[in-house]
């Protein structure tokens, strides 16, 4: 028997290169029950870089005690051999954050802000408002650093305690984090409710306060198996980074209701079913996840891995 793979059927109206920007050893492992061993990061990363991916998001400098998960953050990035070529962002979301980031080599930092006070007060015990002050002081000291900063925006399409959220409110956090200096701002579906048109309508509301498509990536939870429908709604509006997770690990520990991201399988099938370039080896990948789900114990929810065996 051969081997599926999907026919590459060239569409017209999407990109012809998307940048796959992977968060598994991040949002994948913040939420496991258990603390991954620091050699099991480090080797996960390792085979995320030899499957072709090459932004490659590492861990958090966050509140130990916030996410006891990621409390190994120095002990990794100490000991992982960083590869020349591969970027290795990690979430900072203070100056104390961004003191240990800068101390550990980082080039890269993210910022997380959230679209909304409920979650705002959960993820970073602060305002909405005062979230700016805190990483104003981050992105203007990264920047003057030389470092290159990504701001997410969380709960961009429904949040679990104040319910919808308003696009514009969205657009409007948005658009402080570009002008702050965030080079790239990524769109989180945090708990997985966003369906393709109201994905249009997100991006609608960007565009209208000015925030151009191009600096635009979008990371969405597949709670509710929308990930990827959304992931296209977005490719034809022209956005070419997507954050996915190898294996479809992920979730929030501060917002219950966040289940995995969308799987990087699941991804990159689409992508070459679209003829999407994206420079990632799916067989590398899906034995990663089988290798991955052995350590954690539980399988894989990406369809692809489970289909193609891993
Ligand atoms: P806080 O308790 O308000 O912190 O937490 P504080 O500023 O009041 O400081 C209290 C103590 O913590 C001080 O120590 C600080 O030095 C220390 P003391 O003087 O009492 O000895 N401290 C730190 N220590 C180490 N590293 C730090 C740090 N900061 C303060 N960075 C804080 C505020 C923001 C730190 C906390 O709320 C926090 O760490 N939150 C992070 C939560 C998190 O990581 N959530 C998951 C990531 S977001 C996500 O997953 C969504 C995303 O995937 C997109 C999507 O899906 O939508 C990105
Ligand atoms: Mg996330």
């Amino acid at each position: 028997m051969t081997r599926s793979l999907p026919m590459s059927v060239p569409t017209e109206g999407l990109p012809e290169r998307v940048t796959i920007y992977e968060v598994g050893a991040r949002d994948g492992l913040q939420n496991e029950k258990t603390t991954v061993p620091v050699a099991v990061k480090s080797e996960l990363l390792d085979r995320l870089a030899d499957a072709g991916l090459r932004t490659l998001e590492a861990t958090s400098f966050v509140h130990p005690k916030w996410v006891p998960q990621l409390a190994d953050a120095e002990e990794l990035l100490a000991g992982l051999q960083r590869r020349p070529g591969i970027d290795y962002p990690v979430l900072v979301p203070n100056e104390r954050g961004l003191d240990r980031a800068l101390a550990a080599g980082v080039e890269h930092v993210a910022i997380f802000a959230s679209a909304t006070e409920t979650f705002a007060k959960r993820n970073l015990n602060s305002s909405l408002d005062e979230q700016f002050t805190m990483f104003d002081a981050v992105v203007t000291r990264a920047l003057a650093e030389g470092l290159r900063v990504r701001g997410y925006v969380s709960m961009c399409f429904g949040d679990p305690w104040e319910g919808a959220v308003d696009p514009a409110q969205v657009a409007a956090v948005g658009a402080r984090l570009a002008t702050m200096g965030c080079a790239q701002l990524s769109l989180g579906d945090t708990i997985g409710t966003g369906t393709p048109g109201h994905v249009d309508a997100v991006l609608d509301a960007c565009v209208a306060a000015a925030v151009p498509i191009g600096q635009i990536a979008v990371h969405f939870h597949d709670t509710y198996g929308q990930a990827l429908a959304n992931t296209l709604a977005a490719l034809r509006r022209g956005v070419t980074t997507v954050d996915a997770s190898v294996g479809g690990l992920g979730g929030c520990p501060y917002a219950e209701s966040a289940t995995g991201n969308l799987a990087t399988e699941d991804l990159v099938w689409m992508l070459d079913g679209l003829g999407i370039a994206h420079g990632a080896d799916l067989d590398t990948l899906v034995a990663t996840s089988a290798w991955m789900a052995e350590q954690l114990g539980r399988p894989s929810p990406s369809r692809v891995v489970r289909a193609l065996g891993g």
